[in-house]
This record gives structure tokens, sequence and C-alpha cells, in this order.
């Protein structure tokens, strides 16, 4: 049985005006930066800052990476998801996961901002910030 999240849970990182510069960064990743808004992001937190990916929000779609012309993203497995992906858990998008990996913007140095993977996210859990 999925668990039905509690309304309000939905969030969209798309929609937040205070990423990013306003989140707190927490630690570097593969170059790039990760940070987190208390009060808000769960325990995944936010991949990258020109291309910020909420891992709270991402359900492993997967379309940012087919779009994506310079190859921004890897797949990265969150070995810690698998038991909400095997309940069928709601995530922060308020649907389940379809894998237990996330976009990770590896190459976000290479983003030529055509904010392909913004607007095709069915989740909204990408924001683009152009410098
Ligand atoms: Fe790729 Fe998205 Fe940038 S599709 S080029 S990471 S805006
Ligand atoms: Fe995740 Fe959205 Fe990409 S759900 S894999 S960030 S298209
Ligand atoms: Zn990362």
């Amino acid at each position: 049985m999925a668990e039905a999240p509690a309304t309000g849970n939905v969030r969209k990182l798309i929609d937040d005006p205070t990423f990013p510069t306003q989140w707190t960064v927490v630690e570097e990743h593969l170059g790039h930066k990760v940070l987190r808004k208390e009060g808000e992001s769960k325990e995944l937190n936010v991949h990258g800052y020109a291309v910020g990916v909420d891992f709270d929000i991402c359900i492993a779609d997967g379309i940012c990476i087919t779009v994506c012309p310079t190859n921004v993203f890897d797949r990265m497995d969150i070995p810690s998801e698998q038991a909400r992906m095997d309940n069928g858990t709601l995530n922060d998008s308020g649907k389940a996961l379809l894998a237990i990996w996330k976009a990770d913007p590896a190459r976000e140095q290479d983003c030529i901002f055509c904010r392909a993977c913004e607007i095709q996210c069915p989740v909204q859990a990408i924001k683009i910030t152009e410098p």
C-alpha cells in the first residue's frame, strides 16, 4: 500500500525563489555544491548550484538525462531509497519513486542553460540559475 503524504509536503524546487542564494551549503560532491534549506529539505538535499536537482523531489524519471545536450547528469544510486521504493512511499514530489537513483548534476559546469531539463522534469525537481 502506498502511503499518502501529508498534504502540503508536495514541493517544486523551481518554485522556491530562495534557491540557491539563501540555502546553506552543506558539502561538496564531485566538484558541485550540496545545499539544504532548514525546515524544507529532507535527508537528501539538493545537488548542484547552477543546475540544482532536489534529491528529495526527484523520482528517477530520467528525461533530464535524455534531453540534456551537454551530458550534465549522471545517475547516482541512493541505497537508502530502497525501502521507500519497495513500499511505494511518496516523496516530496507527491509521487512514488521509479528507481532508487537520482540525477546528479556531475558536470554542471558544462550546462549551456537551454533549460530543457527544467522544463521537462515531470515533478519540477530541477532549478536552473544562470550566473
Ligand atoms: Fe542540460 Fe539542463 Fe543545462 S538540459 S544544458 S543541464 S539547462
Ligand atoms: Fe529526476 Fe526529474 Fe530528472 S524526476 S531524473 S530530476 S527528470
Ligand atoms: Zn552530486
